[in-house]
């Protein structure tokens, strides 16, 4: 029983987010970016009509487990936005966050949305990846946009994806 437990493969599901999931969503993305936002915070976006996330939950789990990922995203007048995605750092590379983007991307189409958009700190490598693999093109620039807190600076990229 142990054993089959400990080589157990995790498996997920990608699930909307609800308001009772805004505490580990907040802890999670307190753990990868800089600001935190608190729970109450999802909480108001989550309970305004465009905005719309997807938490990963793991569906074989005997103990209860960190949240392994979410994204919050919004859509109004045809044009979807990433507002925030993470990824335990435990699990990354292992897929979440490309099935995270595709429920975002898929609910935005569903919703008539044309176009996604959003933002991203040129230098996250981890994240152009995903969002190039995506299919997200660069159309936009802010230079020296984010301020570390050593001080470096770095550009901000707005990126794009047609959904039609
Ligand atoms: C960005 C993030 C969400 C990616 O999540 P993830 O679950 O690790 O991504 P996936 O496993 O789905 O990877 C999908 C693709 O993204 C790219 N990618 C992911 N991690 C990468 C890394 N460390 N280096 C380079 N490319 C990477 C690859 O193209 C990868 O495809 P491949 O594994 O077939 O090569 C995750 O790293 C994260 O939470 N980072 C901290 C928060 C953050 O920066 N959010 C984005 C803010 S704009």
């Amino acid at each position: 029983m142990l054993e089959s437990y400990l080589t157990l493969k995790a498996e997920y599901e990608i699930i909307p987010m609800e308001l009772k999931d805004c505490v580990e969503v907040s802890l999670l993305h307190s753990e990868r970016f800089a600001r935190m936002w608190d729970e109450t915070e999802f909480q108001s976006l989550l309970t305004q009509g465009t905005t719309f996330g997807f938490v990963a939950r793991q569906t074989n789990a005997i103990l209860k487990k960190a949240l392994p990922g979410f994204v919050l995203a919004r859509h109004m007048a045809g044009e979807g936005e990433i507002l925030t995605i993470a990824v335990n750092a435990k699990l990354g590379r292992s897929g979440l966050g490309w099935r995270l983007m595709q429920a975002a991307l898929r609910e935005t189409r569903n919703r008539g949305g044309e176009s996604m958009f959003l933002e991203v700190d040129g230098s996250n490598q981890p994240a152009l990846g995903l969002y190039r693999k995506l299919g997200f093109e660069t159309v936009g620039e802010r230079k020296a946009y984010y301020v570390s807190d050593n001080g470096t600076k770095s550009t901000a990229l707005v990126m794009r994806r047609v959904l039609r």
